[in-house]
């Protein structure tokens, strides 16, 4: 599997923040972690890539980063936006940040908002989306924040900021999100205390000014896009895949319990630990799916996986109704619209509510879906996968308008759909 996007991130940006040298393998080499890799150098870090997926970092330091001397150029990348924009924040430098036009209609008010109560400031055309520009506090001050949104690329933006105050920072989250930060940077020697809430959310304390130590990061394969191959696995009939390494962290496994409540043959084995995070080997079998009303406070552990799982739910029996998923509208693309859109396309009944989706499974493995659909992919690299692996059980083959996107997290994606027997290709022009 390839390396875990929201780890990778992470691994190169907190080896900027060590002195010294950082040793990362199994990293993703997608395009948005190369986003990361570019601004760390641009920051005054180093990032060189020894063999596929071994890289080592020279760290700066906290509060060593140096004003860039180009744009970072975020691509595609939220992540890299939103946790860079925090690490600059926290730094007395200036940058300027831009995306693609995807990335640049993206809010980025849920990161301003608490940046500048830490003395950051943002200046734009266009309110708070990209292109903006950051201007560093001095000093950076701690504040006590209480997340409106359960998002770990807010959270995170908030401790990287967080790390160069003489104080404390504090971030409270409604909802537990993914915590590789937090692992991340304790491992690291960062003193960071976590407490859970009554109504079950969290309470992030991070003293400031730690000296992180360079450390050894082993990334485990990406659950999210592992979701796609088990999701394809389990809605072609007499499949069976094992992918190796996936990581299990418990804030990233909602697509497993889901696809389990569903029905599907998922086994877990080999589970161990891979630095610092649980990782298991998991076989999916093909087998029929029934229709799932997932509890909308799973969300945050399975944020990215909605539309693969919106097309499980598609072959499944029975209907289906997705709950709670606002948050869907302002990803790389809005992705209830995308997977409705999309859905309609292919012959399937959905209907679009404002935070969710009604989908009418079509009764699995012997009844597939109509397919046939042109597919609008919106630069949003999940919709083109999900699409994808929608073909594989539709009558007719399905065709996304752009493949390109997918580079962003799976790169590789088709050659090895097509290894294990899909048949992907390129639309010749008419
Ligand atoms: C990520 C957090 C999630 C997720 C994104 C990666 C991260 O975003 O959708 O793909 O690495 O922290 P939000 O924090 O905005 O929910």
């Amino acid at each position: 599997m390839p390396g875990d996007k929201s780890i990778s991130h992470r691994a190169l940006m907190f080896g900027l923040l060590a002195v010294g040298e950082t040793r990362i393998s199994g990293l993703l080499e997608g395009e948005d972690v190369m986003r990361t890799a570019a601004a760390i150098r641009l920051l005054g870090g180093d990032a060189v890539r020894s063999a596929a997926g071994e890289w080592r970092v020279r760290g700066v330091g906290i509060g060593g980063l140096r004003t860039p001397e180009d744009i970072l150029y975020m691509g595609n990348s939220g992540t890299s936006a939103r946790l860079l924009a925090g690490l600059v924040s926290g730094h007395p430098i200036f940058a300027a940040f831009s995306g693609d036009a995807s990335l640049n209609r993206r809010p980025m008010a849920r990161i301003v908002e608490p940046l500048s109560r830490m003395g950051a400031q943002f200046a734009g055309q266009t309110g708070h989306r990209l292109p903006m520009t950051v201007t560093g506090a001095d000093p950076v001050l701690p504040i006590e924040y209480q997340l409106p949104v359960a998002s770990a690329q807010t959270k995170s933006a908030i401790l990287l900021a967080g790390l160069n105050s003489r104080g404390d920072t504090i971030v409270i989250e409604p909802e537990p999100t993914r915590d590789h930060t937090e692992i991340m940077l304790r491992h690291m020697g960062a003193d960071i205390q976590v407490e859970t809430l009554p109504g079950g959310g969290r309470r992030i304390r991070l003293s400031g000014q730690p000296e992180l130590r360079p450390a050894l990061f082993q990334v485990p394969g990406d659950p999210s896009s592992a979701a796609f191959l088990l999701v394809a696995a389990l809605i072609t009939p007499g499949s069976q895949i094992t992918l190796t390494d996936v990581g299990l962290n418990p804030l990233r496994t909602g697509i497993f319990d889901c696809l389990q409540e569903m029905g599907a043959n998922l086994s877990f084995s080999n589970r161990r630990d891979l630095g610092g995070e649980p990782v298991a080997d998991i076989t999916a079998k093909a087998g029929p799916l029934r229709a799932i009303t997932p509890p909308p406070e799973r969300a945050p552990s399975m944020i990215d996986e909605y539309p693969v799982l919106a097309i499980a739910a598609a072959c499944a029996q029975g209907r289906s109704e997705f709950r709670g998923l606002a948050e869907l509208r302002v990803k790389e693309s809005d992705r209830l619209a995308a997977m409705a859109a999309g859905l309609m396309a292919c012959g399937v009944n959905v209907q679009e509510l404002p935070d969710g989706l009604i989908i009418e499974g079509r009764g699995g493995q012997d009844r597939p879906i109509p397919g046939g659909g042109h597919i609008a992919t919106r630069m949003d690299h999940r919709i083109a996968m999900s699409f994808l692996v929608a073909g594989l059980a539709a009558e007719r083959a399905v065709t996304v308008d752009d493949s390109v996107m997918i580079d962003t997290s799976f790169p590789g994606f088709r050659t090895l759909m097509n290894g294990l027997g899909a048949r992907i290709e390129p639309v010749s022009p008419s």
